[in-house]
């Protein structure tokens, strides 16, 4: 009785809206569900319109200074949107969250007043209670608590992941240990800690039974994952991998960010003998210079990082590659620079991401000495866009007459367009039925585009393309 009236007394609480917008990386996408998924179990309703919000969570990025200041510039919007809503007796709660309120914490409140909420990524279960707190005063809350948060978020329902999509992201691991000395992550993020295999495996099946057909297993150094096994032991990342594909439903899989250092042989090997793990990998190499590697206390070299290609290349010849650059680093040379683009044109890489250095405060390459000026950082940037341009336009190239297997996503920008993803991760559009959503069907690619290619449902078989196969191990 007393629990029914508890719910009635909530009612005009149930119908509280949320707005997140996220910044940064795919953990940032993850931990946005999982706020999601705990606010809706709590009775408040997510809204696409800030406008429309009683209450907005920006959740932050800290990794390089542009990203950091965003959030000051988001934030004066907000306030405004705060004053229109008090205006019309309506309360507005702002609260940033992610990394920049790991890494600020109360400085946050002093640039930036209206902000009624400051929480760090480990303490997203305890949203609920911190926003009805944060009526009165101003919160901040930036402990590494010592419970699992993922014993207490809330999972999401059916209608939340099918809405989410085919496709779907599993947090595996959590921090970074590494210490790279330009990163932020291991103070915003905290220690490495691996979650069990076996919460792991459930939270897969409860995404597979409503209709998730490709997991991305994610961590900041998800290679590195070491989460407690059936048997109470630790267990690598490859016997996880092995665990999830045993899943009914789950058809691909995939895994990042890796680091060159925790590319074991058993899950090397997983990439010749796990038939769902996708030929595709992300392997941040950040410089091909052994100075700067060092410099970086990346703990690899150039050749170290090229034998972990050759060996990967070796159990699937096909793989394609990615990698993250930072040019710029303090004390980078052009000859440094120069051993980057040699590394390039070894890899031959799908595709990059590439950042000018920023100094962040705190970490100990911003204290160096011998800063690059942004002139030389603009121009080296340039010359490595183009080595990455001209590499993925060629491996996308390879692709044209081939036929592939597709995981159609979504419903494409013209009308009776479908679209899709290949083994390779490359986007592809093609003009198939919408029922083709969330299945995998061969695709002819007839078309190379900038962002995309272009195809046609072919007749089943030739999953992976031959003639590509060749051509890596040429
Ligand atoms: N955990 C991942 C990536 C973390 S951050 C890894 O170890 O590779 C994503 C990318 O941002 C990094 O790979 C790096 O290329 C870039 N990055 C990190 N700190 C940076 C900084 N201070 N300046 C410029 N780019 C940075
Ligand atoms: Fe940052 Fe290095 Fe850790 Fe990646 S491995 S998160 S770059 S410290
Ligand atoms: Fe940014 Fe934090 Fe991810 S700093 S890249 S959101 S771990």
């Amino acid at each position: 009785m007393a629990r029914n009236q508890d719910k009635a007394g909530t009612a005009t609480a149930d119908t509280r809206k949320f707005y997140v917008r996220s910044y940064g990386c795919q953990m940032n996408v993850y931990d946005a569900q999982r706020m999601a998924d705990t606010l809706a179990r709590d009775g408040m309703t997510e809204t696409e319109t800030p406008e429309t919000a009683d209450l907005i969570i920006l959740n932050t990025c800290h990794i390089r200074e542009k990203a950091a200041e965003k959030v000051y510039s988001e934030l004066g919007r907000m306030r405004v949107l705060k004053q229109q809503a008090a205006e019309q007796d309506r309360r507005l709660t702002i609260a940033v969250a992610g990394c920049v309120a790991q890494a600020e914490g109360a400085e946050i409140l002093r640039r930036a007043p209206a902000v009624d909420l400051v929480v760090g990524s480990q303490s997203y279960h305890k949203l609920p209670e911190l926003i009805a707190k944060a009526v009165n005063e101003p919160v901040v809350e930036t402990e590494f608590p010592v419970e699992d948060k993922f014993d207490q978020l809330a999972p999401p329902t059916k209608q939340a992941i099918r809405a989410r999509g085919v496709s779907a992201f599993v947090t595996v691991q959590e921090g970074c240990d590494k210490f790279c000395t330009f990163c932020v992550v291991p103070y915003t993020r905290g220690a490495e800690v691996s979650r069990p295999l076996a919460k792991i495996v459930a939270d897969v099946k409860r995404l597979a039974s409503a209709g998730v057909r490709e997991i991305t297993l994610i961590g900041q150094n998800v290679n590195a994952y070491h989460g407690e096994g059936p048997d109470g032991r630790p267990a690598s990342l490859a016997q996880l991998l092995y665990a999830v594909a045993e899943v009914p439903g789950v058809a691909r899989l995939r895994y990042t960010t890796s680091h060159p250092r925790d590319m074991g042989d058993d899950l090397i090997a997983a990439h010749r003998d796990l038939a769902a793990l996708m030929p595709q990998l992300h392997l941040p190499v950040q410089s091909g210079s052994d100075r700067i590697l060092a410099a970086m206390n990346r703990r690899h070299t150039h050749a170290d990082y090229l034998d972990v290609i050759a060996r990967l290349r070796d159990a699937c010849p096909d793989i394609a590659l990615t990698s993250d650059f930072i040019v710029g680093f303090p004390g980078e040379t052009e000859a440094d620079f120069r051993d980057t683009l040699k590394l390039i044109d070894a890899v031959r890489y799908s595709g990059a991401f590439y950042f000018k250095y920023s100094a962040r405060p705190g970490t100990p390459a911003a204290e160096l000495e011998d800063q690059i000026s942004e002139e030389e950082k603009s121009e080296r940037l340039a010359r490595l866009q183009d080595a990455i341009e001209r590499d993925r336009k060629a491996f996308n190239d390879l692709c044209r007459g081939r036929t592939v297997d597709v995981l159609f996503e979504k419903t494409g920008r013209l009308s009776g367009q479908i679209v899709g993803r290949t083994p390779y991760l490359q986007t592809v559009q093609v003009m198939a039925l919408e029922n083709l959503i969330g299945q995998i069907a061969p695709v002819t690619i007839t078309d190379v585009g900038t962002n995309s290619l272009f195809g046609a449902l072919a007749s089943p078989g030739n999953a992976r393309s031959e003639e590509l196969l060749e051509m890596q191990q040429a």
